[in-house]
């Protein structure tokens, strides 16, 4: 489980930053995962691609074929909440034939968006993403790679994206590209520092004490200024990133995500 990766520094600005740039970071997410009946769109489409990557040899597109078993139905018996659903997918069945799988946290929320809307979705319209056409728009039309590193190739200038799929939802990655500044992470916030003659910095906060501030700026130097020297230091709350949807249609925003999804830091 590469939470913590050594190819992403930016995450790990989360655990040193002092909590006055982080205003608003509120404890959200995960407990809307108990609730059946708010699964997400972007997460159950993850899902259907999971489920017939991993699932459907067993079980059928119906959900229906293991003698006993019919996952159609939303209700488990051998699991009664989200949580233990996700256990039982990363576990297997010890002694059946439903084997145990390594999947991750965006994984496992998407099976179980699927499984639990399993009944009531319509496949149809769905744009399920190809995750090589992805890859192509990521270092091309998109042009992602221009501020954004995967697996040590590209700029530090934004957030590394190296195992962003192991660490983030289907649903945020999606509601990530539709609209970056709503969504932006407060750890995220890029620094605008001004220098005592009137320099202007802006790039990712990599640490932060009480008299200084490391970031890296537009180009790609790490900068360390004693805060005392500053003009001006705020965390800037409009996200430098385009919305995908300026360059990308539809398919390719879902290309775009296909490929963010299998990105898990593992290579
Ligand atoms: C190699 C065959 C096989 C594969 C692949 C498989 N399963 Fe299973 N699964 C089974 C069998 C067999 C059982 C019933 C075990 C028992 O209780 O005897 C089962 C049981 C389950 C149950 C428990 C149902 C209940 O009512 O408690 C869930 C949920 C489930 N599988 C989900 C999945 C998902 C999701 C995947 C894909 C990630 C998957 N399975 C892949 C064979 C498989
Ligand atoms: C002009 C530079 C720029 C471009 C081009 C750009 N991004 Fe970003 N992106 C950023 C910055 C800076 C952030 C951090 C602030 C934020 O979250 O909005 C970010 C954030 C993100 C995040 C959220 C990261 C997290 O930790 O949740 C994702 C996902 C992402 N970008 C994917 C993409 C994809 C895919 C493309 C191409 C379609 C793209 N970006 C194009 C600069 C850029």
């Amino acid at each position: 489980m590469p939470i913590l990766n050594q190819t992403s520094p930016f995450r790990l600005s989360a655990l040193v930053a002092i909590p006055a740039l982080l205003v608003g970071l509120g404890g959200s997410g995960a407990s809307a995962q108990d609730h059946v009946g708010q699964y997400e769109q972007a997460d159950v489409e993850f899902g259907v691609r999971l489920y017939n990557a991993n699932c459907v040899r067993c079980h059928s597109e119906t959900g229906d074929a293991v003698a006993g078993v019919d996952l159609r139905t939303g209700t488990y018996s051998r699991a009664d909440s989200d949580a233990a659903l996700m256990a039982l997918i990363r576990r297997g069945i010890p002694d059946t034939a439903m084997p145990p799988n390594d999947f991750s946290r965006a994984e496992l929320t998407g099976l179980v968006a699927y499984l639990r809307t399993m009944r009531d979705f319509d496949l149809r319209g769905v744009t399920l993403g190809d995750e090589t056409r992805g890859h192509t728009l990521f270092t091309g039309k998109g042009a992602c790679s221009s501020c954004h590193r995967v697996s040590g190739q590209g700029p530090r200038t934004a957030p590394d994206l190296s195992d962003i799929g192991a660490i983030r939802t289907a649903a945020n990655l999606h509601q990530s590209l539709l609209d970056p500044s709503g969504s932006m992470l407060p750890v995220n916030r890029p620094v605008r520092a001004v220098l005592s003659d009137g320099t202007v910095l802006t790039g990712p906060r990599l640490n932060e004490d009480t008299y200084t501030i490391q970031l890296i700026d537009q180009s790609e130097r790490l900068r360390s200024l004693e805060k005392s020297d500053l003009r001006e230091l705020v965390a800037v709350t409009t996200s430098p990133m385009p919305p995908a949807t300026d360059v990308l249609d539809e398919q390719e925003v879902a290309d775009v995500l296909a490929y963010l999804l299998s990105l898990k830091g593992l290579n």
